[in-house]
């Protein structure tokens, strides 16, 4: 009788368990599972997808790498674990889209490709990733052409772009940045619109070099074409840089410091010499006294 009793008690606590953890598996429909990123993941795409996490997700899913995610059920996991590498990227996108249980949807937060930029991010820290291009036969990739001024009248960098025999490219995708010293700064991500041009407001206090030179890059997609722009404008603020450890050494101050400060810093010197030399003869004495 009581040895029945422990069975059912058993049976029952492997039941329960074995529901928990049917609801722990996150099924993705195969269709999902499989697909493939819109974006050609690199440096840009990771840098972007960096900025949404830092912002979005860390809170919950700590620092990549270091397992300090939040302790919750069921748990967030480290982004960088075998959990999240495992994964094919269709089902990342899905799960990041859809959300479950205290994992928030994204789906309206965030475009397809700021989501792609997240996988793309979430993949930076798996060495032996190599991303899977879809199958690009029979479709036509555009060859696309990168056309940058700036307009100081409305302070806006005019991106243009068109195919390599000038045709107008409308809705293309464009991201602009600033390459200053500590890394790249967005300056935002546009469509164009049906003349294939993209605003992008630069502020005109933003330091550049000694003549507001500021260095620019800016990328485009549309249909897996690509095309990248690295140069200079004259946008910024004219500034001239010193060097960022000029002048706050104490040794250097001594040409500026008043000769009062610098009498009295010695003073000080030779007064605490004074004080070591007096108590090592202090010792001394004492030893011979005893
Ligand atoms: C409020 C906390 C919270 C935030 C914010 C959050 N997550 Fe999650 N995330 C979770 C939890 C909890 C789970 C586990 C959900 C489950 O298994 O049902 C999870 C699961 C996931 C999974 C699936 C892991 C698996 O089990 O396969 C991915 C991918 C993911 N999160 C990515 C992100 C990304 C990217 C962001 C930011 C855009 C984000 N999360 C923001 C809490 C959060």
């Amino acid at each position: 009788m009581k040895n029945s009793k422990v069975v059912w008690t058993i049976l029952l606590f492997a039941c329960c368990s074995a529901i928990a953890m049917a609801q722990e598996k996150w099924l993705v429909p195969e269709a999902n599972n499989d697909m493939l990123s819109i974006l050609i993941f690199d440096e840009d795409t990771q840098l972007e997808g960096k900025l949404i996490y830092t912002r979005s997700c860390r809170s919950c899913h700590g620092d990549p790498t270091k397992k300090d995610f939040t302790i919750m059920s069921p748990s967030p996991g480290d982004v960088a674990s075998d959990l999240y590498q495992d994964q094919t990227d269709g089902s990342l996108f899905y799960k990041i889209q859809k959300g479950r249980g205290p994992m928030p949807s994204f789906e309206n937060a965030f475009s397809e490709e700021e989501i792609w930029s997240l996988v793309s991010y979430i993949r930076s820290f798996n060495p032996e990733y190599q991303q899977k291009l879809p199958n690009l036969e029979g479709i036509e990739i555009p060859n696309l052409t990168l056309h940058i001024s700036y307009d100081e009248n409305i302070d806006k960098l005019v991106v243009k772009v068109t195919s390599d025999s000038l045709e107008v490219m409308a809705d293309a995708s464009v991201k602009a940045y600033i390459q200053g010293m500590f890394g790249k700064y967005p300056l935002g991500s546009e469509m164009t619109n049906e003349l294939g041009i993209a605003y992008f407001h630069i502020d005109s206090k933003i330091p550049g070099d000694t003549e507001g030179y500021l260095d620019i890059l800016v990328k485009t997609y549309k249909d897996y074409g690509t095309a990248k722009y690295a140069g200079k404008i004259q946008a910024g603020n004219p500034t001239i840089r010193k060097s960022a450890i000029e002048g706050r050494h104490l040794w250097s101050a001594a040409k500026k410091a008043p000769i009062w400060m610098i009498i009295i810093f010695n003073m000080m010197g030779i007064g605490i010499w004074g004080v070591i030399i007096y108590v090592i003869f202090g010792l001394r004495k004492f030893k011979k006294l005893s």
